[in-house]
């Protein structure tokens, strides 16, 4: 008896849980197709601010796995990639994934402005 009354709130935990984690799929999925849609017809426009924009996208898409302050989580911390990596190179991991680390969905111009964000808060 004592349980019971727990039981609806494990059930509407659990049905939450996995409406999240389809949605977000469901989004993933949509960017993706988005963004192999709409290459040639879209045209990417460059960032007036990049370090700024790419502040901006790093905190959208990347600190779930590198932490919130981009210290390390999931994935190493990307607070001393200065010396380690050229902007290319971070762009390319961002737009690609590397290892472990899937692709973002980040077009170009943004995958540029977080590697120039990155860089810019190197220690
Ligand atoms: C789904 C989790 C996840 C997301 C989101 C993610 N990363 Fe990663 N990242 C990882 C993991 C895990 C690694 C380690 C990959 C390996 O070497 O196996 C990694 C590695 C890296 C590396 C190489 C670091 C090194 O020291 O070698 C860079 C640079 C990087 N990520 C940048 C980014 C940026 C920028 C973003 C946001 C645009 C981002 N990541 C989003 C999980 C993630």
């Amino acid at each position: 008896m004592k349980g019971r009354p727990l039981m609806p709130f494990a059930i509407t935990a659990i049905i939450g849980i996995l409406l999240m984690v389809s949605l977000s799929f469901i989004g993933l999925n949509e960017r993706a197709e988005m963004n192999a849609d709409g290459e040639e017809a879209e045209e990417i426009e460059e960032f007036e601010d990049p370090i700024a924009e790419g502040q901006v996208l790093a905190e959208q898409s990347c600190i779930a796995c590198h932490g919130g302050d981009l210290s390390g989580g999931a994935g190493p911390a990307l607070t001393s990639l200065e010396g380690t990596y050229t902007v290319e190179e971070i762009a390319n991991i961002i737009q690609n994934g590397q290892g472990s680390m899937p692709a973002t969905g980040l077009n170009e111009v943004e995958a540029d402005a977080v590697a120039q964000y990155l860089l810019s808060i190197s220690e």
